[in-house]
């Protein structure tokens, strides 16, 4: 277990990568904000098996990276910015854990964005409803960032959670769109043993608000047990929800159930539908989401 090569400088960063990339090595990252936790280390593994597995031949070199920046772009003016929580050495004993060999962790957001950035990347379909409704010019941050990540790093391949279901479809976009030619890997949620979607932002709750928030996998659990049964009626399916999560004292701020690929809202449950929620438990946001059978 050794721990990966800290490198705070990204043009150092993009100079290393671009050697590599021309010598022939194989190339996965993660982009994250950070206060890693076990979704993480899902994706971190999966990057470096990822590297590691689709080499040409046994003895091509592989790199399994990962990026640590609480990009602020992504934030809006009243949001968590501020407070979001951080703990670089933790985070570079779990990439070690995980086979990472090198990290870039950017210590100024200047280093990122210097003054008068003034280039963004805006996908516009994907980003009309749910957290883009009620987040405006958040997935512009957070494709932006991407973009940069993947113009720094130079991998093959990015891997990312559908925890953020939204986001991964933005940058799925993106990449397409932009021709970025880097393959997009999505990993499946991972939760706490009761339910709870694992994130960051768990942090922020006190062990009462803890239990509230079971309230949002639950009622996602409990309307994809009733479409199982074949209760396939979207308004049917969202109202239970919502009185799901209002019993548990949660505010909703949507439950939408979408096409898995264009994310527009359907009438009726098919198979592969996702059942999204975004809800406040106090002052914490959280999201979660759910395919149906
Ligand atoms: P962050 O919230 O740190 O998440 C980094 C990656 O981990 C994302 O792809 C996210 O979907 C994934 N992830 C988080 N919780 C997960 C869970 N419980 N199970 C599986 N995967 C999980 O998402 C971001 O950072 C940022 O927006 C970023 C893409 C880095 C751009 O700034």
């Amino acid at each position: 277990m050794r721990t990966p090569e800290l490198i705070t400088d990204p043009a150092a960063w993009q100079a290393r990568c671009r050697v590599d990339r021309e010598a022939g090595v194989r190339i996965a990252v993660v982009p994250t904000m950070g206060y890693l936790h076990d979704g993480h280390l899902s994706l971190l593994r999966e990057a470096r098996r990822l590297a590691d597995h689709a080499r040409v031949s046994p003895r091509q070199e592989a790199l399994a990276l990962a990026t640590i920046f609480v990009n602020p772009t992504q934030f809006g003016p009243n949001e968590d910015l501020s407070r979001y929580p951080r703990d670089l050495e933790g985070d570079l004993a779990k990439c070690a854990a995980a086979g990472i060999d090198r990290v870039l962790a950017p210590s100024d957001p200047a280093q990122i964005f210097a003054p008068g950035h003034e280039t963004w990347v805006s996908v516009e379909r994907s980003t009309q409803g749910l957290c883009g409704a009620s987040r405006p010019g958040h997935f512009r941050g957070v494709a932006t960032i991407v973009a940069k990540l993947l113009n720094l790093t130079l991998p093959h391949v990015a891997v990312f959670g559908e925890k953020d279901f939204q986001q991964l479809a933005v940058i799925r976009a993106m990449v397409r769109d932009l021709s970025f030619g880097v393959e997009i890997v999505g990993m499946p949620i991972v939760r706490e043993a009761d339910g709870l979607a694992l994130s960051s932002r768990n942090a922020y709750l006190s062990p009462e608000e803890r239990g509230r928030a079971l309230a949002l996998s639950r009622a996602l659990f409990e309307a994809r047990d009733a479409a199982a049964r074949g209760d396939r009626d979207a308004e049917r399916l969202r109202t239970r929800a919502r009185e799901r999560l209002a019993a548990a004292g949660v505010r909703a701020d949507y439950v939408e159930l979408v096409d898995p690929d264009t994310l527009a809202p359907v009438a009726r449950a098919a198979p592969g539908s996702v059942l999204l929620v975004a809800a406040f438990v106090g002052t914490t946001r959280l999201i979660d989401n759910v395919r149906l059978p």
